[in-house]
């Protein structure tokens, strides 16, 4: 009874999911969501908040390698919908990944089907909406791709998973901040931390979101799916241990906290073996990232839930632990992730056999980001450019052939100029030839951190360190065993390195994951197209999609 309550709260379930196997294809996963508006008061007082299927966080979307998905999305809202697979790779399918630059607003009251699958994926990931700042009202919710019974983990099946959603929280309406963005001021610091869209009051009579049975080992799979803070991720008198990152399987190491920078993903295997209390806080903290003085000493704001042992009753210690404040502590933290070279992902054969470092670099983008304000309006950009969504979305534009109607390829290039000299507001978008092996160099030249997701790929983290990028860094490169992931930090006046091969046709969003600053601009396109146009490269443009724009009407190409 209790534990079926703890799932509801959690919401570990889909509930409205059911299989069907279909003979010589891989088994098909149906959904069907409603996105409505809801009240919920995470921090005191009612706020209106975004629910998928009544819950906020909206429900886990549980799955295994290779299933297929067909979810049925009803907009309920008053204002359009787009929801993104953050992390889910969508191979030739960028016609799916729920970005203003692949694909139409779902209109409000009416209904749309995504369809995608989870190819050669294993791994923790999430979705949210994409449009406006609907984020920050919710509308996200965990994604899990289990590995198939075949190809085994390295490590013994957990008692029992859960997924823990950690986020910062403003209680203002999500139509009120974006008032504030686009009145051209930045947001304030939020007013708390969530984790699964609640925070224990620690008066003792908190009660638990998460059982665990004494002596038992479980699975918590952890992102950090909030506006702009890195958050310490830690549980009172207990070690976790590392057993999954974005997909990969890193060496498994123990860690007494783990800072989760936005939009990123851990899995960590977490024992009940502790005798002094049967009631121990989970806790989430904002780290206060930035060079800035002014940022470096606001208040540090937690969030709180409570794990119980089955069994157990009564309040936690109230010694909590502390979060680091040391900000090479989280760069070392991220340098110390450590791909498993001889564990398997989600083929058989094991992670070590890509040899990345190996590969020949076709290409080398630098990415520079800036904060300026244009026309007395904050704006954010990649390489001098702040990208703005046009009405058509990109890919449709590009696939209609009318392009040069929406947009212009490439009008940032490879390697900025020390100093930009001014920002323009345009769409962003530059091209990749299919299949290349590129390094993407991320320099952020502000005092706040960066978080930056690419959709459609996961990429080696090679590199990371204070100060500007020269190409005599590379001798510094981890060319062995980096971690592949979909989300790297780049922290205040720090370059990232990140090398990977552009195997996967499409249109891919390279965006900033702190809302605000995507929001405002910081983000760009990537085009990969193929000169042979084969379904194996890339599916055709499906019938059921949206038209919108200025392709609205035009007759659809023959695939
Ligand atoms: C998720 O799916 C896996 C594989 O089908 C299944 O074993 C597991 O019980 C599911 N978990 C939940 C919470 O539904
Ligand atoms: C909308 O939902 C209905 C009923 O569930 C379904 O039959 C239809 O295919 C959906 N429409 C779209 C565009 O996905
Ligand atoms: C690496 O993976 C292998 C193979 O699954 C496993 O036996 C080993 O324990 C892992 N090592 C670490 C340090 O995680
Ligand atoms: C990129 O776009 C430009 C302009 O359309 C084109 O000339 C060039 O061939 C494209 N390159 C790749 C790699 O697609």
């Amino acid at each position: 009874m209790k534990i079926q309550l703890v799932f509801l709260l959690t919401s570990l379930l889909a509930l409205s999911s059911s299989v069907m196997l279909v003979h010589g294809e891989d088994p098909y996963l149906f959904f069907t969501w409603k996105v409505t508006y809801g009240t919920a008061s995470p921090l005191g007082h009612p706020q209106q908040v975004i629910l998928v299927n009544g819950l906020f966080p909206g429900p886990v979307l549980n799955s295994t390698t290779n299933n297929n998905i067909v979810l049925n999305v009803f907009n309920h809202l008053d204002e359009p919908l787009l929801l993104t697979w953050n992390g889910v790779q969508e191979r030739r399918n960028s016609w799916a990944d729920g970005t203003p630059g692949t694909q139409c607003p779902i209109p409000p009251g009416t209904n749309y089907t995504y369809h995608f699958q989870m190819k050669d994926q294993i791994g923790s990931y999430y979705y949210y909406p994409t449009l406006g700042l609907q984020r920050a009202a919710g509308g996200f919710g965990g994604i899990t791709i289990n590995s198939r019974p075949l190809i085994p983990v390295p490590y013994d099946r957990p008692e029992e998973e859960y997924t823990v959603l950690i986020f910062d929280w403003y209680t203002q309406n999500h139509k009120d901040l974006q008032k504030i963005l686009d009145s051209g001021k930045g947001l304030d610091r939020p007013n708390g931390v969530l984790i699964n869209g609640k925070t224990a009051k620690g008066d003792g009579k908190d009660k638990p979101m998460f059982m665990m049975k004494p002596g038992k080992t479980y699975k918590y799979r952890i992102c950090n799916v909030g506006m702009r803070e890195t958050l310490n991720f830690r549980i009172q008198d207990h070690r976790m241990k590392l057993v999954e990152l974005e997909g990969s399987h890193p060496m498994q190491n123990f860690y007494d906290s783990l800072d989760v920078h936005v939009g990123q993903c851990y899995a960590v295997l977490v024992t009940a073996d502790n005798k002094e209390h049967t009631d121990y806080v989970m806790l989430a903290s904002t780290r206060n990232i930035h060079t800035n003085p002014h940022d470096k000493d606001a208040a540090v704001l937690t969030g709180k839930a409570i794990i119980r042992y089955v069994g157990g009753h009564g309040a936690p210690s109230p010694k909590l632990p502390p979060a680091p404040t040391d900000i090479q502590w989280s760069v070392d933290q991220v340098r110390s992730f450590r791909w498993n070279l001889s564990a398997n992902a989600a083929r058989p054969n094991i992670q070590g056999s890509y040899k990345y470092g190996q590969i020949q670099i076709a290409r080398t983008i630098k990415l520079v980001n800036t904060v300026e304000k244009v026309k007395n309006k904050l704006r954010y950009a990649i390489n001098g450019v702040s990208h703005v969504d046009p009405e058509t979305p990109l890919k449709l534009a590009e696939y209609f052939g009318v392009a040069n109607k929406v947009f212009k390829y490439n009008i940032i290039t490879d390697n900025p100029p020390a100093k930009i000299a001014k920002i323009i507001e345009a769409p962003n978008v530059i091209n990749i030839t299919y299949r290349s092996f590129v390094e993407i160099v991320f320099e952020n030249h502000e005092d706040t951190m960066q978080s930056f997701n690419l959709d459609g790929y996961a990429f080696f983290v090679v590199g990371m360190e204070p100060g500007v990028w020269s190409p005599d860094k590379r001798k510094s490169y981890n060319l062995v065993d980096a971690v592949s992931r979909h989300t790297v930090p780049v922290f205040p006046n720090h370059w990232t390195a990140i090398l990977l091969t552009f195997d996967n046709v499409g249109m891919w969003n390279l965006r900033s994951e702190m809302a605000e600053h995507r929001y405002l601009g910081l983000q760009l396109y990537i085009s990969i197209l193929s000169d042979s146009a084969q379904f194996r490269d890339e599916y055709s443009l499906p019938e059921w999609q949206l038209l919108c724009g200025i392709v609205k009407n035009l007759p659809r190409p023959k695939p």
